[in-house]
């Protein structure tokens, strides 16, 4: 049975100077579970510095918390043994925001997945391997032909972004933990993305763990919300709940800073240029809640 990844009181400080006391808490008693049945997106949502990152690198293992525990099937991931370990990281994959940071820019695309194809023992020979990365590229809406033998640079990065994807397909990992994968691509191939993300979910019963700055993400991908202000989780539940009743005023202020693709909707105030600073000052739209999500 897939196990449910738990985190309990999660503290995250690091050494700040200037900053009182010598340490910056980046995330403050972080409580929340991922459970893999059934299959969910939860989102996590928050300004940029607001600890999003460190959460997930947190869940990644890759950053010990200061205080508080990351548990896997009950058991600290921190304290897991070699081959509990390998099972976790196995199971828990990472989506990052730059993939170019990911691509060695030296070697051709198809490495990545191959690497994945030798770590993980997915296929038990060449041609079977070769058989599985077109699979799973062609799952991800790219033509092997078009992409493999490729350097990263010679890739948009959407492509780059979906080959990702095709080596998530391969693992079928029980968890993805996203952090803001979607924020460099345009709307249409963020579209894309995030569909193809919703049909894995659907397919192969992966719960994501989806982190981003931008709510009409939120809204498109559906399931549950977190929101994250400074550090600490202000508000949770549904996404539908969370979006028209939002009981943090937090949260009702990320929903009233989105902008509304209406066209119908004017401009209530007069738009007012500071010659000396040379900022603009707008009244505001009269919508809030998104009703339509905008990507
Ligand atoms: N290794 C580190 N050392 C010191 N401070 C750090 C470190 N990592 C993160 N921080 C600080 O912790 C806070 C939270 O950072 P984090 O990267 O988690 O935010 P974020 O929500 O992911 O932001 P963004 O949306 O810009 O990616 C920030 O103030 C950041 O400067
Ligand atoms: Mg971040």
């Amino acid at each position: 049975m897939t196990k449910t990844i738990e985190l309990s009181g999660v503290q995250q400080r690091f050494h700040a100077r200037g900053a009182v006391g010598g340490y910056l808490t980046a995330v403050q008693d972080a409580t929340f579970t991922l459970a893999p049945e059934p299959p969910q997106v939860v989102s996590l949502v928050g300004q940029s510095g607001s600890g999003k990152s460190t959460i997930a690198r947190n869940v990644l293992g890759l950053q010990k918390p200061t205080s508080g525990t990351v548990r896997y099937g009950g058991k600290d991931i921190f304290k897991l043994t070699r081959a509990e370990y390998d099972d976790y990281r196995r199971n828990v994959q990472p989506v990052f925001q730059d993939p170019y940071a990911i691509f060695n820019p030296f070697y051709r695309v198809d490495r990545v997945l191959w690497k994945a194809v030798k770590k993980f023992g997915l296929a038990s020979s060449r041609s079977e391997g070769l058989a599985l990365i077109e699979r799973s590229l062609e799952a991800v809406k790219l033509e092997p032909e078009r992409v493999l033998g490729r350097y990263p640079h010679q890739l948009s990065g959407g492509q780059r972004q979906r080959v990702m994807l095709a080596r998530i397909h391969m693992l079928r990992p029980a968890f993805v933990i996203a952090d803001e994968p979607v924020s460099m691509l345009d709307a249409q191939v963020r579209r894309l993305f995030l569909d193809i993300l919703l049909d894995f979910q659907r397919e192969y019963g992966m719960t994501t763990l989806f982190i981003t700055h931008d709510l009409s993400t939120v809204y498109y991908l559906g399931g549950s919300v977190m929101v994250i202000n400074r550090g600490v989780i202000v508000e949770r539940g549904p996404v539908d709940t969370v979006m028209h009743e939002p009981s943090h005023p937090y949260t009702r202020l990320l929903l009233d800073s989105i902008p509304q693709p209406d066209p119908d909707l004017r401009w209530t105030g007069r738009i007012e240029v500071d010659e000396l600073s040379g900022t603009a000052e707008a009244g505001t739209p009269k919508a809030t809640a998104p009703e339509t999500p905008i990507i």
